[in-house]
């Protein structure tokens, strides 16, 4: 198999759905068991939840030359973080950024509160406490860009203190993707993503992925998903894959109409702050840049206040007011709304860049600020619909 397909003449381009939980057994003795960590495939499968289909193993040896490391698939990024976390013994201390994927920080706390971990949260825009921090850790978890502030990690200086100071060091990559940020390379043990995001990149999945540079790390993860039973399905694998192959052109597309909104957004009259590394003007700039190939799909702004934040999401139609990022659909949120967040501005958007034409963003985006400051009464710039579709041409 090469790039996930199998490459036998007469063999199909795409390695196909298997539908079985079950397979014919090899005469002898077991070869694999219930949590041996062995994830074998091939001849000695027997079990899906502990051997693989062939569509885990084509997805994982993709992701993997990606990431530089040993992927090890999952039903859903929550899955892949949990069996992180799994990895811990009893009364270990956790250092987590303040802001991050608010179902880890859930996690993290459910977790404390049994008495599992001691949990840390750190700023990590600021360089010297993190550092700080990541001594004192067992595991360092780190997330860059952040969900949703997109707030910049300097990885490299934050994996080096952990690890010398003997920690598991972590990196939620989903927001860079592999392709514009392998943190493994910048000294992470392990890197994690939500492949429900922009590796299926089509909002009609849930997956996720955990990718080890040492292959033990990526062993004892297995014997995780084994246990937990936190296996991927067939299907999900198999589209997950698919999305794979064309993250490229849907990334391109979605990161030059980020930048283009990140642009417009800070000039716009009505609104705060605009967070998008992207940004020269954005505290997280110089260090996306040396650490990151692009600054991604994804920015947030600020409105002021919850009011005028929620009728824009209620007003757009071009943007899917809904949860979740990384489709060929653009999406638009309140992150505040959601618990867990209450370190996030109220009026804050989070705003995830698909494949539709960035002047058709543009006017629904401009029209729903337009229409909800009307009611408040705040200047906003009129869009004209000639100058728009001149654009567009
Ligand atoms: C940055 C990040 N990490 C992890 C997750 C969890 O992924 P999943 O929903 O696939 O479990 C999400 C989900 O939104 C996310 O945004």
């Amino acid at each position: 198999m090469s790039a996930g397909r199998p490459a036998g003449a007469g063999e199909p381009l795409n390695v196909p759905v298997v539908l079985a939980s079950t397979f014919h057994a090899a005469t002898g003795s077991l070869v694999t068991g219930p949590g041996n960590g062995s994830g074998s495939g091939g001849a000695g499968r027997e079990y899906a939840r502990d051997d693989a289909t062939p569509g885990w193993e084509a997805l994982e040896q993709v992701l993997g030359e990606l990431e530089g490391g040993a992927a090890v698939s999952f039903s859903s990024g929550m899955a892949a973080i949990a069996a992180v976390l799994d990895l811990l013994p009893t009364g270990a201390h956790v250092v987590a950024p303040t802001d991050c994927y608010t179902g880890v920080r859930a996690l993290l706390n459910d977790g404390r509160r049994q008495g599992r971990w001691s949990v840390e949260l750190v700023d990590v825009t600021d360089t010297l406490a993190g550092v700080a921090a990541a001594a004192r850790a067992d595991l360092l978890w780190l997330e860059s860009p952040t969900n949703p502030l997109l707030q910049v990690a300097d990885l490299p200086a934050l994996c080096a203190a952990g690890r010398a100071g003997g920690a598991l060091v972590g990196v939620d990559n989903t927001f860079a993707t592999p392709l514009l940020q392998q943190p493994l390379a910048l000294g992470a043990d392990v890197v994690v993503h939500s492949a429900t995001k922009f590796i299926g990149g089509h909002s009609d999945l849930l997956l996720g992925a955990a990718v080890a540079a040492d292959p033990d790390l990526a062993g004892r993860l297995r014997r995780r998903r084994e246990l937990a039973g936190a296996t991927p399905g067939a299907l999900e694998t198999y589209l997950a894959l698919r999305g794979m192959r064309t993250m490229a052109v849907r990334l391109e597309r979605g990161q030059r109409g980020a930048g283009e909104l990140a642009r417009r957004l800070a000039e716009h009259p009505a609104v705060g702050r605009v967070c998008y590394p992207g940004l020269s003007s954005d505290p997280g700039h110089a260090r996306a840049a040396a650490q990151m190939s692009g600054f991604g799909a994804i920015l947030a702004f600020e409105l002021p206040d919850a009011a005028a934040a929620d009728a824009v999401c209620a007003t757009v139609g071009v943007i899917r007011s809904a949860t979740s990022l990384g489709g060929v659909e653009s999406t638009i949120e309140r992150r505040a709304k959601l618990p867990g967040q209450e370190h996030v501005p109220p009026g804050l958007l989070r705003l995830s860049i698909g494949c539709e034409h960035v002047e058709d963003l543009w006017d629904d985006l401009a029209a729903a600020l337009a229409s909800a400051f009307q009611v408040c009464g705040v200047p906003t710039r009129v869009v004209d619909p000639a100058a728009s579709a001149a654009a567009r041409t």
